[in-house]
């Protein structure tokens, strides 16, 4: 493929704009094709960067190791440079896009010497349906390709479907030009200089200096998140950091979920979920649409209606394996691109809690022979898989359905080890617009920063949101109040710790006991006890069969809440507000009130009425 494939003159003119900024040795036009990725794999491994994997144990696989430095998402690097600082709000980095293209413009220039700059057409979401966008990606890393092959529908149909209409600019580069007869190494990057930016109201990206998933896989979280949730608000819909799964039950009845969860929180392993044996001998059955991003938009019949934009999954290697998670193991068992995980000179790969025993001879993710009392991970707690979504067996029917598929409840959850409750139901639309708008975290591995701290993730959509925050929130409230069946709202927390930091839950395939019940309260078959925070169910309510160990006393220390604790809780969403009280939703204040005086009148310990426990 080549110029030649499209007429799109707006695509055209910025092509040989960025082609004599940057100065490529070469430009190539992604066509898609299996040769080329064939080609583009070869050439990686020739490079270094990827190494071919165990044919026998691992086919198609490779794996690669990044820079050291290049591991996660740079938060504080990234910006959403709208022309208004108010746009972009107090939870965006923001610099006037005047004065950040003048400073992108001297990084860019001549950045690609001695490279290929690759042209790559993606469609987010099946190709042409009414829901989906167009992106093309510019990049100079063949490694962003070959992940983009996986995560997007890519190459030259995409162009055909273009035609003359819009697309999402999308311009990356590594930021490591190579002067003549310089090596390069496996993983260029720059070490010193990284932006990520959006300009929202030009619908376009700018990304320099990383070569790391979600900085420089440009159709993730810079597109499908930051410039579609601009274009959501303003069109009416939602573009969101969620999961999508349906559940079959034995009767036959689907029903289709949409979760968030912040970054290494669990989206992936509910999407995916295996439910208990008892369950499966029922007849239930849970598929997966999609494991990061749902795009949702209300339907003519007043309920909403959501696709999953991606093709593959970008998934966290640690803590996956055949008891966690064997729909990501299958899938994951051929043609996936494994990215800091630790290797052995045979070709295969391990991380922490795949296995119990670690192959003997480990090379760590830095490269280096691993020792097991060295007390250091031998794969990065932020060690990647992209893998296509086709080959996971849990795949939903309707998974490319342009149309979408009915959102019946939304669940919000995040990584508490103390406070929070392992499942209630919100109120009403407004009580659950709050409850995710004022929701906590600890920090993980997919970010750079401390870890483990609680910060506020409202939505989990903090490092994603490509306006403000407080006008997200209205946003939210402004679909309920437009929808004639509204999904019902929930909250979870599968993380919660006893004293000795052990998990109170067993989590994974026994969230499904959870998921029973919020699909029985979605249907309206189960009873709830009415809490300060919301509604819950008592330990009758939910199936306990093969889990029959668990006790009473276990899941009320599970449900808990604590008076003095939750206090603490609504004060610290306070930092929140004032920082966006300028455009905070009036609503906010109320249910803030409300929660204090339910709080306040209920016993300090707020465990399930005594006559049922
Ligand atoms: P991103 O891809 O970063 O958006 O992450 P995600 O939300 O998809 O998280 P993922 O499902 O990959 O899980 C992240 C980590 O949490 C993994 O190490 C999982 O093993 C662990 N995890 C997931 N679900 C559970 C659970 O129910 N209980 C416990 N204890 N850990 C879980
Ligand atoms: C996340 O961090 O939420 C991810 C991985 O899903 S990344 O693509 O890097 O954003
Ligand atoms: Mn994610």
């Amino acid at each position: 493929m080549n110029r030649a494939h499209t007429k799109n003159p707006e695509l055209r003119a910025w092509i040989d704009e960025i082609a004599a900024l940057c100065e490529p040795d070469t430009i190539h036009w992604c066509d898609g094709s299996d040769e080329e990725y064939d080609r583009l794999t070869n050439e990686l491994v020739q490079a270094g960067t990827f190494r071919r994997l165990d044919p026998e144990q691992w086919p198609g696989c490779f794996a690669a190791r990044s820079d050291p430095s290049d591991v996660a998402r740079v938060e504080d690097r990234t910006y959403v440079c709208s022309i208004s600082k108010k746009d972009a709000g107090p939870t965006n980095n923001w610099v006037h896009p005047r004065e950040m293209k003048k400073t992108l413009k001297g990084l860019f220039e001549g950045c690609m010497r001695g490279r290929t700059m690759y042209v790559i057409p993606f469609s987010m979401g099946p190709l042409g349906s009414p829901i989906a966008q167009i992106g093309v990606e510019l990049t100079d890393s063949p490694y962003v390709v070959v992940n983009m092959r996986i995560m997007t529908r890519m190459g030259s149909a995409v162009l055909d479907v273009l035609g003359d209409g819009p697309f999402v600019k999308c311009l990356h580069s590594v930021g490591a030009p190579l002067e003549p007869g310089q090596a390069d190494v496996p993983w260029p990057c720059n070490p010193d200089t990284k932006y990520i930016v959006h300009y929202p109201e030009e619908r376009s990206i700018v990304s320099y200096g990383s070569g790391y998933g979600g900085n420089a896989l440009l159709g993730k979280k810079c597109f499908a998140l930051r410039i579609a949730s601009t274009m959501a608000r303003n069109e009416g819909w939602l573009a969101e950091h969620m999961l999508i799964l349906g559940a079959e039950s034995p009767e036959g009845q689907r029903t289709y979920i949409a979760a968030a969860f912040p970054s290494a929180c669990g989206k992936t392993n509910l999407a995916m979920l295996v439910p208990p044996k008892p369950f499966l001998d029922d007849g239930w059955k849970i598929t997966t649409v999609g494991d990061d991003i749902a795009w949702i938009k209300p339907g003519p019949d007043g309920r909403l209606r959501a696709i999953n934009p991606e093709a593959g999954f970008f998934g966290v290697a640690p803590g996956t394996n055949e008891h966690t998670n064997p729909n990501a193991m299958a899938t994951i068992r051929r043609n996936t691109i494994f990215t800091n995980v630790a290797q052995t000179d045979d070709g295969d790969i391990w991380w922490e809690g795949l296995s119990d025993t670690p192959p003997a001879g480990l090379i760590d993710w830095r490269g280096e022979p691993w020792d097991p009392a060295s007390g250091r991970p031998a794969a990065h707690p932020n060690a990647r898989f992209t893998a296509p979504a086709a080959q996971c067996p849990s795949i939903d029917p309707a998974w490319e359905d342009p149309a979408g598929v009915p959102i019946h409840a939304f669940i919000f959850g995040g990584r508490r080890s103390t406070t929070v409750p392992l499942v209630l139901q919100a109120f009403n639309w407004n009580f659950g617009v709050y409850m995710a708008a004022t929701m906590g975290s600890e920090t993980t591995a997919a970010a750079f920063g401390e870890q483990g701290k609680v910060r506020r993730d409202p939505f989990a959509m903090l490092p994603f949101c490509g306006y403000h925050m407080a006008d997200y929130f209205n946003h939210w409230l402004q679909i309920g109040r437009e929808l004639a069946h509204p999904p019902k709202i929930f909250g979870v927390n599968w993380f919660r710790r006893d004293e000795q930091g052990h998990f109170l839950w067993p989590g994974f395939g026994e969230n499904m006991r959870v998921l029973k019940w919020v699909l029985d309260r979605v249907h309206g078959h189960r009873p709830a006890v009415e809490s300060a925070l919301g509604r819950m169910p008592h330990y009758d309510d939910l199936d306990w069969r093969g889990l029959e160990g668990f006790t009473r006393e276990q899941f009320n220390a599970l449900m808990s809440i604590d008076r003095d604790d939750w206090k603490r809780e609504v004060h610290s969403q306070d930092e929140l507000f004032s920082e966006l009280y300028d455009k905070l939703p009036k609503e906010f204040i109320f249910m803030r009130e409300l929660l204090l005086s339910s709080l306040w009148r209920s016993p300090r310990y707020w465990g399930l009425a005594p006559e049922r426990q």
